[in-house]
Order: structure tokens, then C-alpha cells, then sequence
């Protein structure tokens, strides 16, 4: 699949066809969307395509797959593993759905919400809150993350634990397939048992199967009351078993249960401003927690609350604190939420998005990180995140006061073969909830099975033989 550099004469064609709201060639306003959030993969683009719907979405693909040309769909831009940065080579153009920005619909009596791929998901929380629902995914970007991006990396975040993953909450998708061909799958219903599911092909595709123009998505009723607490322990194994304990004390309402390294906690306390231990004490480990309860239901932080002191009299917690309003709460969340931008500010990492069995996770993240800090002297393992999910960002930073780009270029490379060789012996995967984009689709060829590679490889051709479809993506 070899696709052609775009033609004066397609790029005219495009223009006509978008208009000057959503065609630029201008490089000063295409740059800043050819970088990737972390500032390391860098590409080139003719032009930036923005259609303003999903009929001019088709259009210009079925020029660009009439002419050959390559097309990077791209949303908020914030992957973590540069799935919509175009080849350096400007053989593609970037497609943003940053003009389909309509929540086209909230309906309370079907608890769905119809958004278009450009909408922000912060913005879709605040439209369901304004209608007493509320959309049950979140994460860190959920400023800049897009719901066409969103879908296609499945994104994870903060409250998978309870609802899942993007996959688990998409009904239905419209989306243009790659030869400019228009698929309308926006269902509300629950059941629809209709052959193959485009949908679920389409979520986590990364991009590369065709570009999502809206999608229903399920809604829940708002959350009557949260409890949100911070609590000190002593090993990652406490805060699995502090997981199990509260999941037993407090029934469904935990949604979301963190772990954050003391390092990882001071990294931000020093680059964060207005950040400060919870705690009082030190302790090596913590964990946020979320607890929720609907309208008129008992507080959840009272069950919560005698769960902790529990554990603590136990010996399982060393210290906890529930926060005591909203305010609070966010600022604990924000200790959380930081966590990536306080490492990018501190320097540079080699990062990982694995997942192992949950009952795995704390005896991964301690013997994988003695074997990495052993082989790699002077690394900084920082292990955070998702742990009931059985996902961490085992990030391995650079030594302290070494160069951070010649230690990317010599041994970064060396770090992820071993964490992810590591990752796959403990029976898991090398991406848990950031796909794998092109930062690592080496190792995904590498580490995947001549089975898998050849069902995906056959998939891609029979919907993209051209290959235009974000090419250099996900698919080796
Ligand atoms: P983009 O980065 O623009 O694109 C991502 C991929 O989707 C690319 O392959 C692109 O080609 C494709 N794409 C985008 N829009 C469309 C479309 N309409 N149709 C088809 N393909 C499309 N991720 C998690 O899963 N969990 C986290 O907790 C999490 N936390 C993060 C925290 C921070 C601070 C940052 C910067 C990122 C985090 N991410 C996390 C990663 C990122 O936010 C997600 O991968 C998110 O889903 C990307 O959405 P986006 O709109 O920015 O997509
Ligand atoms: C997170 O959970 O904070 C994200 O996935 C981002 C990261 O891995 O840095
Ligand atoms: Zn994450």
C-alpha cells in the first residue's frame, strides 16, 4: 500500500471544496499540529483539512483516496503515542475534527448522548450535567481529548474500574470509511445484533479504518454525592488489598482508585505549584480513591470512612484523609492529574502503558522495577495510575543531570524492549489504554503474534487497500 504525495491540483480541489474555514496550507498555522503532545515526534503536513460535517468529511476523503493521498485524522491531539502526527515526509494530510463540535442530541428517557467527534470532553460532561446526567469516562486531557479520539485509542482514564473503557460506553458511530463511503451506525439501541460490529472495529482502530464523524454514546444519571480520599500505605500489595477491602465495604460506589508513588507525589509537589502532601507523615505509596453515591442515597464517604479507619487500625493504611467539600476534592484530583505534566516538566522518560492480572500488578511494578534500575543504573522508576484496572504507567526517567535526548536516543529503546519483554512474561500487554500510534508499533511487531498481525493486516486491506488511512499507525 503506497500512497502519493498531495498535488497542487488536490489541494486546489480541497480548498474549493472546504472553503477558507477548513483548508489552510499555511505552515504557521499547521506546525502546532504536527508535534505530539510530549514534544518528540515531529511530522510535516501540505495542508490542514477541517470539514466542517461529515458530508464534507466525505468528499474529501474521496478525493484523497481517488488521488492516493495519505490522511492523519486528528482531534485534540493529545496521544500519548503520536497516533495523529503525519509522516515527516509530508506525504499526508492531517484531517482535524475540530469544526464538528455539536452534542447533537441528550436524551434523559434513553440515557444517550449524540456527540460529533470534535466535541471536547469536558465539554460533553458539562452538557450531560446540565441535563442531570452524566458521561462516565475520564481522564487528565479530558481539556483537549476529543470523542473521535477518544473512541478510536479506546481511551481508559479514571473511572474505568467501574464503567470501562471508551468501547463499553459507545452505542452506535456514523463514520466515513476510507474510500469517502458513508457509515451510519448511530444507534440508540442497546441490542442491535446485526453481523460484524463496524463499532467496536472502528473504537481503538487508532484512525486507520476510517474517520468517525459523531457516535451515541451511554449516559448515566449524575452523581448524587462523592466522597474523595487520599490514604498512605506501604507497598503497592496494601493498596491491592485496601482495593479489595473497600470494594467489600462500600459495594458498587468505588469508581476510581489511583496509585501514586511518594516520588511520583513530590514530583509534583515540586513543579505543581500550589501542591502539598495530604498527609502528614511520608509514606512510599498512596492511592486516591473515589467513592459515589446517587440522589438520597447514605454519603459514601461514611462507609468510606469507616472502611479507611479499618484498614489503618489493621496496619493495611498508614494514614488516609477524606476531603471535606468539592474544593478539596479537586485539589486531590489535581495532585493525581498532574502527575504527566510535572514528569514532562522534570525531564524525560521513557513511558509505559502496560497491564498485567490485577492480582499481578503490585509484584510487577517491585520486581520489574529492581530488574530495570539494576540493568540501567541510576534510572527513575516512577509506577502510577490505573491499579484495578491492572494498569500502570511504568515510567523509567532519565538518570538526574543526564542529557535527556541523547539518553531518549541511546537507551530509551534498550528500557521499553526489557519492560515490555517483562510485561509480556507476566502474561500481559504492552498497551493498556494509549493504543500503540507509531511510537510503538516496533515493538508491537515485535512482541505481537504472526496470527494477530495477519488478521489485522487483512482487516486494513479489506477496508483500506489503498492504505490512506493514518498509514505508520498501529498497523506494522
Ligand atoms: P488525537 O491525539 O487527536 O488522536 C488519537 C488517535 O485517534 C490518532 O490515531 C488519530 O488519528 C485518531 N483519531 C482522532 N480523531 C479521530 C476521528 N474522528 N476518527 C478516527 N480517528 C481519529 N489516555 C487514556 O486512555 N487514559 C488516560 O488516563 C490518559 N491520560 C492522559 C493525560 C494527559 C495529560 C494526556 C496529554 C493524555 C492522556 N491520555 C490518556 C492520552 C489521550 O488523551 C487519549 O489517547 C485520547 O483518547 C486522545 O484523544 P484526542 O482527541 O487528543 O486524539
Ligand atoms: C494518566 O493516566 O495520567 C495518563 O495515561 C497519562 C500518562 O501516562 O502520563
Ligand atoms: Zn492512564
Amino acid at each position: 500500500m503506497t500512497t502519493s504525495p498531495p498535488e497542487p491540483v488536490l489541494l486546489e480541489r480541497l480548498a474549493a471544496r472546504l472553503g477558507p474555514r477548513g483548508f489552510t496550507a499555511d505552515p504557521v498555522d499547521i506546525e502546532p499540529w504536527t508535534v505530539d503532545w510530549r514534544g518528540r515526534v515531529r511530522g510535516q503536513a501540505a495542508a490542514l483539512l477541517s470539514p466542517a460535517d461529515a458530508a464534507e468529511t466525505a468528499d474529501v476523503v474521496a478525493m484523497c483516496a481517488a488521488a492516493g493521498v495519505a490522511i492523519v485524522p486528528q482531534g485534540g491531539n493529545t496521544s500519548m503515542v503520536a497516533g495523529a502526527i503525519p509522516p515527516a515526509d509530508g506525504s499526508a494530510l492531517i484531517l482535524s475534527t475540530r469544526r464538528m463540535r455539536a452534542i447533537r442530541s441528550i436524551s434523559a428517557a434513553d440515557g444517550v448522548a449524540v456527540a460529533e467527534a470534535g466535541v471536547v470532553l469536558a465539554d460533553l460532561h458539562a452538557a450531560a450535567e446540565a441535563e442531570g446526567l452524566r458521561f462516565p469516562l475520564s481522564l487528565a486531557a479530558k481539556g483537549s481529548a476529543t470523542i473521535g479520539g477518544l473512541i478510536s485509542t479506546n481511551a481508559g482514564g479514571t473511572q474505568v474500574l467501574r464503567f470501562g473503557p471508551m468501547r463499553a460506553l459507545v452505542l452506535g458511530i456514523e463514520a466515513v470509511l476510507p474510500d469517502g463511503s458513508r457509515f451510519d451506525g448511530l444507534t440508540a439501541l442497546r441490542k442491535d445484533n446485526r453481523g460484524y460490529d463496524l463499532r467496536q472495529l472502528l473504537a481503538g482502530a487508532e484512525g486507520t479504518l476510517g474517520i468517525i464523524t459523531a457516535a451515541s454514546l451511554r449516559l448515566l444519571p449524575a452523581i448524587g454525592r462523592r466522597a474523595v480520599a487520599w490514604a498512605g500505605l506501604p507497598s503497592p500489595e496494601a493498596a491491592l488489598a485496601l482495593l479489595r477491602r473497600l470494594e467489600a465495604a462500600t459495594g458498587e460506589a468505588i469508581e476510581s482508585f489511583e496509585l501514586v508513588p511518594d516520588d511520583a507525589l513530590q514530583l509534583v509537589i515540586r513543579h505543581i505549584p500550589g501542591s502539598r502532601n495530604p498527609l502528614a507523615g511520608a509514606h512510599p505509596w498512596h492511592v486516591l480513591i473515589e467513592a459515589t453515591a446517587p440522589a438520597g442515597a447514605p454519603d459514601p464517604a461514611d462507609a468510606l470512612g469507616t472502611a479507611l479507619g479499618a484498614a489503618i487500625e489493621a496496619g493495611l493504611a498508614g494514614d488516609a484523609v477524606i476531603a471535606a467539600n468539592e474544593k478539596q476534592a479537586d485539589a486531590l484530583w489535581q495532585l493525581r492529574e498532574n502527575i504527566s505534566e510535572a514528569e514532562r516538566i522534570d525531564g524525560v522518560a521513557a513511558k509505559h502503558d502496560v497491564s498485567v492480572p490485577v492480582s499481578a500488578m503490585p509484584g510487577f511494578i517491585l520486581s520489574a522495577r529492581k530488574e530495570v534500575e539494576a540493568r540501567f543504573p541510576d534510572v527513575r522508576v516512577l509506577a502510577f495510575g490505573h491499579l484495578g484496572d491492572g494498569n500502570v504507567h511504568f515510567n523509567v526517567r532519565a538518570p538526574a543531570g543526564v542529557a535527556g535526548p541523547a539518553w531518549l536516543a541511546d537507551t530509551a529503546a534498550a528500557v521499553s524492549r526489557m519492560v515490555h519483554d517483562l510485561t509480556v512474561a507476566a502474561g500481559g500487554s504492552i498497551s493498556a489504554e494509549h493504543g500503540i500510534g507509531q511510537t510503538k508499533l516496533a515493538e508491537y511487531a515485535r512482541l505481537a503474534s504472526p496470527a494477530r498481525l495477519a488478521a489485522q493486516r487483512a482487516i486494513k486491506a479489506a477496508l483500506d487497500p489503498k492504505g490512506i488511512m493514518n498509514p505508520g499507525k498501529l498497523v506494522p
